[in-house]
C-alpha cells in the first residue's frame, strides 16, 4: 500500500508517502513567502501560491521514494477545516490526479491529520488524550480509538497559536520581509526573557472545567506593552521584550498543562500526546514531559516536522481509511469529495459521562 497525502489547508504545500498510518516514506513541504510583507496570510495569494507549488512539491515527494504515481494505491487530501480557496486547490488536484490515474481519492479532515502525527513512527495505542494546539484549535481530545473521540475541553475564544501570533505582532517580533511563524519568534525572543518577571493571569485556573480562555491574556499583554510604552518610549519595551514574551509563554503553558493533566487524571488516562504547530514549542514540550512523568503518564510528541503542517499526517489518515475500506467495505472513488471550510471532526462526540 502507498499513499500518496496533499495539505493544503492554509499557508503550507505539502505532500507525502505513507505506507500505513505509521510509517511515512517521504514528505516535503513548501511554506509560502508572500505574505511577509502583510503582516498574516491573505487568501488570494494562499491560493495563488498553492497553485504554483503543489505539482513541484508532489514530484518532490514521489521523487524521495522512488515511486510513479502509478504504484500508488490512493490519494488522500485534505478537505477541511481551512481556507477555501487553499482547501480547493489541494483538492481539485487530487481529483484530477486520482481520475487520471484511476486511483480512489480519500478526503481528511485536518484535525484528525494532527491527531494521527502522533502515531508516526510511535507505537502509542487508543486510549489516549490529545492535546491539539495549532493556530486555529485548542482542544483536549480524549481518543478512545481511531476514528471514536471524545472533546473533553476546548478554548472558548483565541487558539493558543493565535494568541502567540498576535503577541509576536505586538512585540514587533516579526520582521519584514521574512516570514517567521508568530510563535517560533516568541519562543526564540523568551529564550532571553526570565518567565517569573510579570505575573500575567490564567484565565480559568481552578475551576472545575477543562475549556480554556486566552484572550485575556492577550489583552492582559496588550495593556502591559501600552502602558511600558508609554511611559518608557520604545527603548523600555525593547528591554523588557523577552520577558515579556517568557512570562506569556509561561501563562500559556501553564493553562494548557493545567488543563491536561485535570483531563488524563479525570478520566483515569496513561497516555497522553501533544500535536499541532504549537507543540513546536520547546517549553510546552519540556513542562509536559515533566508533568506527565509525575503522575506516571506517558507523552508522545512528534519531532517538530510533523508538529507544524505537513501531509505525512494527511497521508497517514489516508493509509488508515484506506486500510479499513479494502479490509472491511468498498473504497468510494471520492470524485464527488469537495472542499469544506469548516468541516467537523468525524467521530466526534461530545463529552461522556467519565
Ligand atoms: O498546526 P499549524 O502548523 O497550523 C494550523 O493548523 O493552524 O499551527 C500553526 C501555529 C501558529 O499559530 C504558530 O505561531 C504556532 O503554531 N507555532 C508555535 C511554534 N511554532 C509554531 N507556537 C509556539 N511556539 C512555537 N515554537
Ligand atoms: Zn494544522
Amino acid at each position: 500500500m502507498l499513499i500518496l497525502g496533499i495539505e493544503s489547508s492554509c499557508d503550507e504545500t505539502a505532500a507525502a508517502i505513507a505506507s500505513s498510518e505509521r510509517s511515512v516514506r517521504a514528505s516535503a513541504v513548501l511554506s509560502q513567502m508572500d505574505h511577509a510583507p502583510y503582516g498574516g496570510v491573505v487568501p488570494e495569494l494562499a491560493s495563488r501560491a498553492h497553485i504554483r507549488a503543489a505539482l513541484p512539491v508532489i514530484e518532490n515527494a514521489l521523487d524521495q521514494t522512488g515511486a510513479r504515481l502509478r504504484d500508488l494505491s490512493a490519494i488522500a487530501v485534505t478537505q477541511g477545516p481551512g481556507l477555501v480557496g487553499s482547501l480547493l486547490v489541494g483538492v481539485n488536484l487530487a481529483k484530477g490526479l486520482a481520475y487520471g490515474t484511476g486511483l480512489p481519492v480519500l478526503g481528511v479532515h485536518h484535525l484528525e491529520a494532527h491527531l494521527f502525527s502522533a502515531l508516526i513512527d510511535s507505537d502509542l495505542e487508543p486510549p489516549f488524550v490529545a492535546l491539539l494546539v495549532s493556530g486555529g484549535h485548542t482542544e483536549l481530545i480524549l481518543v478512545h480509538a481511531l476514528g471514536d473521540y471524545e472533546l473533553l475541553g476546548a478554548t472558548l475564544d483565541d487558539a493558543a497559536g493565535e494568541a502567540f501570533d498576535k503577541v509576536a505582532k505586538l512585540l514587533d517580533l516579526l520582521p519584514p520581509g521574512q516570514l517567521v511563524m508568530g510563535g517560533r519568534a516568541v519562543s526564540a525572543s523568551a529564550e532571553h526573557g526570565d518567565p517569573t518577571t510579570i505575573r500575567f493571569p490564567r484565565a480559568l485556573s481552578g475551576r472545575d472545567t477543562l475549556d480554556m480562555s486566552f484572550s485575556g491574556l492577550k489583552t492582559s499583554v496588550l495593556t502591559y506593552v501600552n502602558s511600558l510604552r508609554n511611559e518608557g518610549g520604545q527603548e523600555a519595551l525593547t528591554a523588557a521584550t523577552p520577558d515579556i514574551a517568557a512570562c506569556f509563554e509561561q501563562a500559556v503553558v501553564d493553562v494548557l498543562i493545567d488543563r491536561t493533566m485535570r483531563a488524563l487524571k479525570s478520566r483515569c488516562i496513561d497516555r497522553v500526546a501533544l500535536v499541532g504547530g504549537v507543540a513546536a514549542n520547546r517549553r510546552l514540550r519540556e513542562t509536559l514531559a515533566e508533568a506527565a512523568e509525575t503522575i506516571g503518564a506517558r507523552l508522545t510528541v512528534p519531532s517538530i516536522a510533523l508538529c507544524t503542517d505537513n501531509a505525512a499526517m494527511v497521508a497517514a489518515v489516508g493509509a488508515h481509511q484506506f486500510a479499513q475500506g479494502s479490509g472491511g467495505g468498498r473504497v468510494d472513488e471520492g470524485y464527488d469529495l469537495d472542499a469544506s471550510p469548516r468541516l467537523s471532526l468525524p467521530g466526534l462526540q461530545a463529552s461522556r459521562p467519565a
